[in-house]
């Protein structure tokens, strides 16, 4: 092939496009003087390159547009576009390029700058052909191992993020599993007792809405929530006259209710993928002065999950309808919980749910309808 650029002009000409995308080790020559043009182009070609050579900046930036190169060479000092200016146009056009600066010994702080622009290395005038050749053999195995490395890095990201979402969605279907067995159990439990119909899943979103509140993640908003589903499963295993007995408990008979701590982590137990979650629904009955049940654990050593569902079913609890006795108001209901505050519950978690509450109007009760 000939030096089709030993000429003035500033554009490649026609017969250049013919140069294909294939295989072949294609180098771009960027120099103003048509001496180094022709000598390099006809060294390199020499050694098995194909090569293009243009004389400007804007030429050479055109000619990047339609064809892939594995290396330029640029001049540092050219009329119009400097060298520093084309090297760093010419990364951002393609920035697998390898490229090498041609510099005169007093142009060296500017061969540095390209440096610092994309170029990987710079060549002193005169340039010694040998030297030349084993520069661009350098250049474009250091190309090479860029390219290989930024493809396994690639290939590691897209494995990480492929595994990660499998992992996201395998949890969500388990947690959507989780909630309908929960629910299938709740339901059945809560068909035994009028009044604690759709107990569970108000304690379940006003559990989660206080852990949002005190900015807990987004993985413990959720436990928390499926925790409130689940927590009173074990009343499955109380005897209906007891659940549903209008009067006050007798001491055996209170006993027995406690039980549902006990009888629900035996139900839920098996289910290792809750997590923390057991630890939440064996909890809620604990007070944060340590005089709850069943284990009568105090302060920290309650799970922040037991802690807020207990503020949550204490709440709850007391907004509806008992067969005991009837409902109380919201601003009743925070009264004697704040008074509480400290002491049976963790005051942070009551602070939480005081602001919860008060800001929303969808907690309404049914009890609330006047009749
Ligand atoms: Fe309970
Ligand atoms: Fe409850």
């Amino acid at each position: 092939m000939s030096d089709t650029h030993a000429t003035s002009s500033t554009r490649p000409t026609r017969s250049l496009r013919a140069i294909s995308d294939s295989g072949a080790k294609r180098l771009l020559i960027v120099d103003d003087e048509e001496t180094i043009r022709l000598a390099l182009g006809k060294f390199l070609r020499s050694r098995g390159y194909e090569v293009l050579t243009v004389d400007c900046g804007p030429a050479a930036l055109e000619a990047l547009e339609r064809q892939r190169f594995m290396l330029m060479l640029c001049d540092v000092r050219m009329p119009g576009m400097s060298g520093v200016e084309v090297v760093t146009q010419a990364a951002k056009v393609d920035s697998d390029m390898a490229i090498m600066m041609l510099t005169a010994v007093n142009d060296a702080p500017t061969a540095t700058e390209a440096l610092s622009h994309g170029a990987m290395d710079y060549l002193m005038k005169p340039i010694e052909l040998e030297d030349l050749n084993q520069a661009v053999e350098r250049a474009l195995h250091k190309r090479d191992l860029t390219i290989e490395q930024r493809n396994v890095e690639r290939m590691i990201r897209e494995e990480v993020a492929l595994r990660t979402e499998e992992l996201e969605k395998e949890k969500a279907a388990l947690r959507t599993l989780t909630i309908s067995i929960a629910d299938s159990l709740i339901n059945a439990m809560e068909a035994k007792d009028i009044y604690l119909r759709g107990h569970s899943i108000r304690v379940a979103d006003l559990g989660a809405a206080i852990a949002e509140e005190m900015g807990l993640d987004a993985d413990t908003v959720e436990q928390i929530r499926v925790a409130g589903h689940l927590h009173d499963v074990g009343k499955m295993g109380i005897r209906e006259e007891i659940l549903n007995k209008p009067g006050a408990l007798t001491a055996e008979e209170f006993a027995h209710v406690k039980e549902h701590v006990r009888i629900g982590m035996a139900i839920i137990e098996p289910l290792l993928h809750l997590g923390p979650v057991l630890d939440y629904v064996h909890d809620h009955h604990e007070n944060f002065d340590g005089s709850g049940y069943p284990r009568g654990l105090e302060g920290v050593a309650i799970s922040l999950g037991g802690r807020v569902l207990a503020a949550a079913d204490a709440f709850d609890a007391m907004r509806s309808k008992r067969a005991y006795r009837g409902s109380m108001t919201q601003a009743d209901t925070l009264a004697v919980l704040r008074h509480e505050a400290g002491r049976k519950l963790d005051a942070r978690v009551f602070d939480a749910l005081e602001r919860v509450v008060s800001r929303s109007r969808a907690l309404s009760y049914l009890d609330d309808t006047p009749q």
